[in-house]
């Protein structure tokens, strides 16, 4: 079994929006003579593809172990930007830092996840920031599948066949949920969780058959050695699944995890990083599993429900969605629990340098677990990528509480808005702090 790079390129190119995503998240197309590290470039064919287009990149350097690759790597452009090296992560030196680090399906197989890891920290600039694209395959969807087919498949697979394939041997498939924490361990900050899918609903048959093609071409081939009976069931199984996907009313879905963060720089925004290293353990705190991530119109049954029972004034589902369809300069993120309970949210408006929190609020059974400092410090992060440099908000003169709890956060008080909050009647205190 070797990489192939039929699928390699097609994988790349499929979830290449994710990408950029991430690389906007980072502001990487903000980025003057800037130096991207990409970890297992294999033939340099994603590396092209995801960091040509931006122009601020003075070097990007590509290395992976595979020779083979590396050499077809030095055909993959004429842009004299980009250079290959054929080395692992581990053994790799070099003279200058990074300002970006990227992984692309590679952190996954790699011997020593934490270590890997703290090799990129350290070869980061300070104020850096690393891009992991990765699989969780706990995280897949398979309905119906009343006799489990996909997860013995998987099972099997992950038991009988990685362990005896040599550069998969250290794989672990469902990397995507445990990197956030690994990353947060190394020192990073800033740390963002953006999940993407893909998935069988609306795809026509043909769609259908190549995703399956896409699922399963590694988990043909057999390695040297394999039971015979553990072979057999594996072929079975791999028929089965594949006569589900012929089923028009069968629900597969495949999320790809893409993690940005950034190694702090001791800049101006420290004080939002030390919050934020305060509400570090928060995850394990609560037993695991929290993750902000975008608010979508999914999410409006439960955010409407905690938004009812948290505001005299609530917002109304149609006010969410118009903001969340058609405000350019708006961004809602949630907060989720492991089973996708909606805990929190926040949401911020960015106009030119400024942000303004225009709503906040945490369930009720969620509260005083430290939820409302990490939506705050969320809402933080959202507005520097954005290039906002002060975040506001307003908050009723009466609410005590919420005032201190701001300003423990770094708020002051600017100013009030007379009569500005109905029901009941009664002033606003401006706050703002710096970012
Ligand atoms: C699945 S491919 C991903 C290729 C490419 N990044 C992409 O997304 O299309 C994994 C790559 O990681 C490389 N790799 C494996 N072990 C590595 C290590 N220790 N250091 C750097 N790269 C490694 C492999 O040689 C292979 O090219």
């Amino acid at each position: 079994m070797s990489w192939s790079k039929e699928h390699i390129d097609a994988v790349a190119r499929l979830g290449a929006d994710a990408d950029y995503r991430a690389f906007e998240r980072i502001g990487l197309d903000g980025m003057n003579a800037a130096r991207v590290l990409d970890v297992g470039c294999f033939d340099g064919f994603n590396t092209v593809l995801k960091f040509a287009p931006y122009m601020g990149l003075s070097s990007i350097v590509g290395i992976d172990p595979f020779q083979d690759a590396i050499d077809d790597a030095k055909d993959a452009t004429a842009d004299t930007r980009f250079s290959w090296e054929c080395t692992s992560l581990q053994d790799y030196v070099s003279d200058d830092s990074f300002d970006v680090v990227y992984f692309s399906h590679v952190l996954q197989h790699l011997d020593d996840k934490k270590a890997a890891i703290q090799k990129a920290y350290a070869l980061l600039k300070p104020g850096g920031s690393i891009v992991i694209k990765t699989v969780d395959d706990s995280a897949k969807l398979s309905h119906p599948d009343d006799a489990d087919v996909m997860r013995r498949l998987f099972r099997l697979y992950e038991a009988h066949v990685l362990p005896r394939v040599a550069h998969t041997a250290h794989t672990d498939r469902n990397f995507g949920a445990k990197c956030p924490a690994l990353l947060r361990d190394a020192g990073f900050v800033h740390i963002a969780l953006d999940i993407v899918h893909a998935n069988t609903v609306g795809m026509s048959v043909d769609q259908r058959r190549g995703l399956f093609e896409r699922m399963t071409y590694f988990r043909r081939a057999k390695p040297q050695g394999l039971e015979q009976d553990i072979s057999q069931e594996m072929d079975e199984l791999l028929v089965q699944w594949e006569s589900m996907f012929e089923d028009e009313g069968y629900l597969f879905d495949t999320p790809t995890f893409v993690i940005t963060a950034r190694k702090p720089d001791g800049g101006h925004d420290d004080d939002v990083l030390k919050s934020e290293q305060a509400i570090g353990t928060l995850p394990i705190e609560l037993g695991g599993g929290i993750s902000a991530q975008p608010m979508h119109e999914s999410h409006l049954g439960q955010v409407m429900a905690i938004e009812t029972a948290s505001f005299p004034d609530p917002w109304s589902p149609l006010a969410y969605v118009s903001e969340l369809r058609y405000n350019h300069d708006a961004r809602y993120e949630v907060i989720v629990d492991r089973a996708g309970a909606v805990l929190g949210y926040v949401g911020v408006w960015v106009r030119g340098d400024e942000s303004y929190i225009c709503q906040i609020a945490v369930a009720q059974a969620a509260r005083r677990q430290g939820l409302g400092r990490l939506l705050v410090i969320r809402a933080a992060q959202m507005s520097r990528v954005r290039g906002a440099h002060v975040l506001r908000l307003t908050v009723r003169e009466s609410n005590a509480d919420a005032i201190a709890f701001y300003r423990a956060l770094g708020f002051r008080s600017i100013g009030t808005l007379e009569s500005y909050y109905a029901n009941p009647l009664e002033n606003g205190l401006e706050m703002a702090m710096e970012l």
